[in-house]
Formats: C-alpha cells, structure tokens, sequence
C-alpha cells in the first residue's frame, strides 16, 4: 500500500526522504518518488521499480534541498510505471504533490480541468490534485500568506474519496501543506524540524513526540512551526503525543527477517497486552469501556468484523464470547458485511479487529453499524489509527509494531486481547466464575508457555525442509483448532505460494477428500481434549490415503501414527490458539525461506489494504 514522507528543517531532505521510504517498504509498493524545493523550482525524481533504484537517478546526489515530499506506491489507478509514480505536479510546475488513497470523483475532475486548459500525462487519479490546487491558486487574488492554503482547502473541497496529501509549492519554499481524509498521515515533531508519514516506524529514529491528525486538518509546516487549522480555515490548538515505541523495535534486531523477529516477539507481545488489566483477587478493567450490566445483558448479539488474519482472531473471539459471556456472536469478513445488509440496532454491539487500524473495508463496515445505531469497538494495535477515531471506544493490542506484511504477533495479541475482553464481560454480568478463574490462571503463565513452544523450531525446520516444494498442502482440526487450521493455512499461502486449503476435520469426508493422493501433506491441529479422538480417526482417512501426516497437540496421542508430531504445552481451550499457532507460522517462514522467496514482503500483497 501507498507511503508517505516527508521533511522540512534544515539537513539536506533527500537522503532523509529515501531512508523513510526504505523503511516503509514492507507496506508493498511498485514505484517510488521524491520532489524536493531547490533554489531553482521544484525537483522530482521517481521511477518504477525499487527505493534504492532511487540512489541511481541522474542528479538524485546534487539536490540541496531542505524540505521534501515522498512516495511509495502501490498501483491502483494506472498500472506502475513512472509517469504514474507519484509526486506530480501541475502543468505549470508550481506545486508537487503526494497522494494516499483514491480519489473517487477524478474522472470529472479531469473533465473540468481539462475543459480549463489543463493537461494530463498519467492515467492516475492523483493528478488532478496539483492542477486543482493550481486552478484555486491563479483564480485568487490576494497575494498574502494564506493563499497556498486557501488554494489547497478549496481543492481538498472538491476531492470524494480518501486522501493523505503532502503538497510543496515553488512559491512557498519555506512551508509545506499537508492534510488527510480517512488514509494515515502523522506529523513528528523534532527540533527545529517537522517529519511527516503515513507510519509511525518509518520516522522513529528522529523523532517521539508526533501530531495525530484528525479527518479535514490542515496543516502548514514551517521548519521549527506547524499551525493547524480545521476545515474552514480557522486556528485550532494541538498537542503532541508521544509514542513510546523506540526504534529499534522497529528494526530486525539481529533476526534474518522481520517475520521472525515478529513471532519471537510474541511472549512479550502476550505480556505487554495482558499487562495489567488481569490482578487477582480484582475485577478486570478496561480505562476505556464503561459497558453496564444493563446493557451487555441487553445485546441481542455481538458481530466480530475483521479482514485476513484479524478475522482468524475473531473467530477465536467468537468461542470465548458465546462461552463465557452467553452472548451470540457472529464473526463477519468486513468486505462481505458491508453489503449484505447486517441486521444491527442498539442492541447490537459491533467489534471491529484491525491490527494497523487503517484496512478500508473494515472501517466501511464499522461506519455502516454505527449508522445503524450499534455501539462500535475497536480492537487495534495503532494508537491514533483511522478506526480508533471512527469507533465510540477502542482497546489496544500491545504487540509493538508489526512490519512482516504476514500477520503474527497481530494474531496472538488480537486473541489474548479478546480473551481479556470475554473476561470483563462475564465478570460484569456476573457469569461464568469458575471457568473465568481457570482463565485468569491459564493466561498467567502463557507467556513462558509461548517461550516453550517456540522450541520447537528445529523440528519444524525440518519437516519444511521435505515440503517445501509441494503444491498444495491440507490443515485440518475442529472446534477452535479449525480457526487456526484456517490462519495456518492463510499463512503458508501468503508467504510460500504453495495452495493451501484448510477443512474442519470432519467435513473432510463430503468432498475433500477426493483431493487426497498418495504423499500429499496434511496437517492437522489438536488441543481439545474432547475432540481429540475424532480428529484422529479423520487423520487415519488420509493416512490411509498415502497422506504425510505433521501434527500439532497438546493432547496424548500415538506419535508413531504420523509422521511428525509437535507437542505444545497444554492450556485453556480458550487461548490454545496462541500455542498452537505458533510451530505453523514458523513452517511456513521455514518454507518460505527455503524456497529463498522474500518473507517480509511477499508477492502482490500489501500490510494494510486502505482502498477497497
Ligand atoms: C492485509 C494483510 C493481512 C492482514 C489484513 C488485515 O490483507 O496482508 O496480513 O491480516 O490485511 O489487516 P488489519 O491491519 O486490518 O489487521
């Protein structure tokens, strides 16, 4: 997806637009571009292709500039290709612009400027703005200090759709604009310096104190200012917030990739989410909920509305909700809920899971519930993300960031946060006590029990080894295991490529099974006692069958029927998912890496989808 840069102080900005740009490159991007003022105009270079093909631009070295825009992008409207990279400019070279998001009414845009003199070079959506902007510019005039703004307000006026733009004007060398609507932009305030992003990481080692921007501000940088005002132009205050994430967690940390370094992440990830909302002896508090008994006996139902892997966690949502908290709970892919006409009131409570905060279909979904009178919960890992601005309360995940465009740490975070949730729940309603006791202790020691878990990396490494070249791969279980059947199975496909499909157990038999042959792998999932049995004797089916069998318990089970058995510590049914995930996404970081393919950036997808 799209990022943005930007810098105004006084170090040359250039190398500082490129490093932030590289450190956005997990976003998934297909060009990348920077424009910066120099004494003789605007500067732009970009290109398809790859950040550092930036370093090899004719005349990237001798830009001087001290304030500059950049972009990565990610093809949405017009295929990659350097005259659709962004920044863009106008025709008369006066502004250059960076854009994030769509611009959904440029077609007539394009048709208004166009029948006012203006030329278009790319097939983006993106340039309408600077034209816009420059249409404003040369219809005013009063030549005062406002007149750059007053240019771009009207503009962003006329925009439908979602945007995050960083604008620098030739006729303004010492300011830059920059303004979003429902797409990720912040401001890092330094000394003598502004840093300006679409994520947080990218500007981390300059800088702690951020601007969080709310939708339609806008602001004007000057190199030791910046002023903000709302939609009509008039002054408003703000403060900075600081982030208490320091750099390095946002590098690798001596790991080969981030994916690795994220899933070794994920103990501490578990104990900085838990922290501590669970003392014994007291009932468990959210700062920012304050749900009455009234009211969560009153819900006619929950909807857990999520996209990818943060769906995966609702659905482990949804065992503990209806479990614990006796309340029916469904579990919704945010792209599916938004047209199939939920039946949502007052009486509903809809959570929205997003581990950036910023996934386009899920904060669709979560607007429509909201109009429809439902109370809104996210459940986010970004502080100040879009959703925690849409949704009535938020909760967060402590995970840190998540570069790895495959989910990890997100996922266990998301799960052990829902956890807590049921917890609160039930205490509130005054249910379910003993089983929320068991809970209370089990979640304790999970954290060392993730410690073990990870030891079985060596074995697995080793069962990828004679995988990895398959074409298609079965993960099987039921109850919860069948909800991590479905994340391991996600996970393989988004960073090995190998077709990976996943079956509860027992469904196996109506159709399935047809695709079994002779040495094909299945894996299969088992940690409820219970279940155990039955998912055995679906195992022997395939076994039968001539399948490879790659088991994962936490239950007694005869070791010498499969081919490999992992075991996990065993804990409550509840939060098994957090063990029991954990030996399959190390498989498919081991395939992944065995078949050398890039396992932070995988083909064609990007960490956060904020178009729809
Ligand atoms: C993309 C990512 C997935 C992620 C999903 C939801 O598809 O590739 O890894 O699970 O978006 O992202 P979110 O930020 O809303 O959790």
């Amino acid at each position: 997806m799209c990022g943005i840069v930007g810098y105004i102080g006084t170090k040359k900005a250039s190398p500082i637009l490129i490093n932030g740009l590289l450190r956005l490159e997990y976003r998934g991007y297909d060009s990348a571009g920077i424009s910066t003022i120099e004494k003789e105009g605007l500067s732009m270079m970009k290109d398809k292709g790859r950040v550092k093909n930036l370093y090899h631009l004719e005349g990237i070295d001798n830009l001087e500039g001290t304030i500059g825009i950049a972009h990565t992008r990610w093809a949405t409207h017009g295929k990659p290709a350097k005259e659709n990279s962004h920044p863009h400019m106008d025709n008369s070279k006066t502004f250059s612009v960076v854009h994030n998001g769509i611009i959904e009414n440029y077609h007539e845009l394009r048709k208004f400027l166009t029948e006012h003199g203006y030329t278009f070079y790319s097939q983006t959506d993106t340039e309408v703005v600077p034209n816009l902007i420059h249409y404003y510019y040369n219809q005013d005039t009063n030549h005062d200090e406002m007149k750059f703004l007053r240019a771009t307000k009207n503009a962003c006026n006329d925009l439908k759709g979602s945007f995050a733009l960083e604008i620098i004007c030739k006729d303004y060398p010492d300011h830059m604009i920059v303004i979003r609507k429902d797409s990720p932009l912040v401001i890092g305030k330094g000394e003598g310096e502004n840093y300006i992003c679409s994520d947080i990481p990218a500007i981390l080692s300059f800088t702690r104190e951020f601007y969080l921007l709310e939708d339609f501000e806008f602001v004007v940088l000057a190199r030791d200012d910046a002023k903000f005002y709302d939609k009509d132009l008039n002054p408003i205050n703000k403060k900075t917030q600081t982030i208490e994430w320091n750099a390095s967690s946002a590098e690798k940390d001596g790991y080969e990739d981030y994916m690795l370094k994220e899933i070794y992440e994920q103990p501490t990830a578990i104990r900085e989410t838990i922290g501590a909302k669970l003392n014994e002896g007291t009932k468990c508090e959210f700062e920012e909920l304050n749900y009455s008994k009234d009211y969560l006996k009153g819900l006619n139902k929950i909807y857990l509305v999520a996209c990818g892997t943060a769906m995966h966690a609702g659905l482990a949502g949804k065992n503990i909700l209806e479990r614990l908290c006796k309340i029916p709970t469904e579990v919704d892919i945010a792209s599916e809920f938004r047209y199939r006409n939920p039946i949502i009131d007052d009486k509903t409570l809809c959570i929205f899971i997003s581990q950036s905060g910023e996934t386009a279909d899920t904060i669709a979904a979560l607007k429509l519930s909201r109009e429809k009178g439902a109370k809104t919960l996210a459940i986010t890992n970004v502080i100040g993300s879009s959703i925690t601005r849409e949704a009535d309360n938020s909760i967060y995940t402590h995970a840190g960031p998540e570069i790895a465009v495959a989910s990890t740490k997100a996922y266990t975070s998301q799960v052990i946060l829902l956890a807590i949730l049921g917890i609160y729940f039930a205490e509130t309603l005054e249910i379910s006590e003993n089983e929320v006791a068991a809970l209370k202790q089990d979640m304790a020691t999970l954290p060392s029990k993730i410690e073990e878990t990870l030891k079985c990396a060596k074995t697995v490494k080793e069962f990828g080894k004679r995988i990895y070249q398959e074409k298609d791969v079965f993960f099987l279980g039921r109850g919860i295991d069948e909800t991590v059947a479905r994340e391991s199975a996600l996970k393989l496909k988004e960073i090995s490529y190998i077709h990976a499909d996943s079956y509860p157990a027992g469904e196996l038999k109506h159709g399935p099974i047809a695709l079994i042959e002779n040495d094909i792998t299945v894996i299969s999932i088992m940690t409820d006692s219970k279940l155990v049995e039955k998912t055995v004797s679906n195992i022997q089916e395939v076994i039968t069958r001539g399948a490879k069998t790659l088991v994962v318990t936490n239950q007694k089970v005869d070791d010498k029927m499969f081919d490999t058995v992992i075991h996990i510590p065993e804990t409550n049914p509840f939060i098994a998912p957090i063990l029991s995930v954990i030996p399959l996404q190390l498989l498919s970081y081991y395939i992944s890496k065995e078949k050398g393919l890039d396992v932070d950036k995988p083909r064609n997808l990007a960490k956060s989808v904020t178009v729809e």
